[in-house]
Parts: structure tokens; sequence; C-alpha cells
């Protein structure tokens, strides 16, 4: 009985919670949210990026905190692509070719959790390697489906 009381809120929840983020007003407010969140997201990860290229000094843990951001942040942009959000910077292949836009999307989501991985570790030569993979993952996303 309690159980499936349980199992009722954290559907209900659920649902809650997935309308949300999958509903914009309209597909400007859908632009809007994903350069939004693009642009958080490369703020923190070129702040990790200016300790790689060793233009700023190297603090474990605002480095972790830095990297955590851009992870949480890397699974945000993705639903404000959905049907009828065509515009922005974003090339129509992103709609007409969305099997490869979609395996860009996940390959990035994992580079970033490698280097969240590695941030939260502390080893910088790690650090230094994932970063450059996640890099190129925005790189080869970027090069197929967004305008310069
Ligand atoms: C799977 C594809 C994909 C990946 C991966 C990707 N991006 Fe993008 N990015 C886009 C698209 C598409 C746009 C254009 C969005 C728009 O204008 O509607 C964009 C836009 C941006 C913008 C411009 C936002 C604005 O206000 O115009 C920045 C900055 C950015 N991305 C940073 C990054 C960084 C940093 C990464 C990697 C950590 C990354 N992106 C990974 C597809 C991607």
């Amino acid at each position: 009985m309690k159980l499936s009381k349980i199992v009722l809120s954290a559907a209900a929840l659920l649902t809650i919670n997935g309308s949300a983020f999958a509903q914009f007003q309209n597909a400007e407010k859908a632009v809007e949210y994903r350069q939004s969140v693009f642009t958080v997201m490369s703020n923190h990860f070129g702040r990790i990026g200016a300790v790689v290229k060793g233009e700023a000094p190297f603090n474990k843990d605002e480095l972790a905190k830095n990297a955590a951001i851009v992870a949480m942040l890397s699974n945000l942009p993705w639903q404000a692509f959905g049907p009828g959000t065509e515009g922005g910077k974003a090339k129509p292949e992103v709609w007409s070719d969305n099997a490869k836009f979609k395996s860009a999307s996940e390959k990035m989501q994992l580079a970033v959790a490698d280097l969240n991985k590695a941030a939260q570790s502390g080893d910088l030569d790690n650090i230094k390697k994932t970063f450059g993979a996640a890099g190129q993952a925005c790189k080869a996303c970027h090069d197929d489906f967004k305008k310069k």
C-alpha cells in the first residue's frame, strides 16, 4: 500500500518534470533556451580551457565545480531541438539528419562526463586529455550542424 503510493507520486513528479522540459511556448523560446544553455556551458568550459592552456592557475576545487556545471548543462540543450523549433544558428540538418545529430550530442555528453570524472579526481594530465576530446566533440557537431 505504502510502496504503491510512493511509486505513484514518483510517477506524478516525473510527468510534471517531463512536460515542463518538453514544452516551449514557441520556436523562439526554444532557440532562446538552447542558446542560453550553450552560452553558459561554453563559459564554464572556457574556464577549464584557460587552465588547460596554462592561462589560469590550476585550482582543483574550482575546476571540479566548473566541470560539474558543464556536465550538468550538457544534458539540457537537446530537448529544445524538437520538431518545429528550426531556427537560430542551427542548420536544417539538425532535423533532416536527426539520428546523426543525436549521436553527436551523445558523444559530447560522454566526453564531458569523462572530463568531469578527471576533474573530480584532480589529475591534471587526465583533465587535459579529456578536455581535448570534449572540445573535439563540440567542434565535430558545430562543423555539421551549426551555422558559422
Ligand atoms: C550535437 C551538436 C552540438 C554539440 C555536441 C555542441 N553544440 Fe554548441 N551548438 C549546436 C547548435 C546546433 C548550435 C546553434 C543553436 C541555435 O542557434 O539555435 C550551437 C550553439 C552553440 C553556441 C552559441 C550560442 C549562441 O548564443 O548563439 C555556443 C557558445 C556553443 N554551441 C558551445 C558549445 C560547446 C562549448 C560545446 C561542447 C562542450 C558544444 N557547443 C557542443 C550544436 C552542438
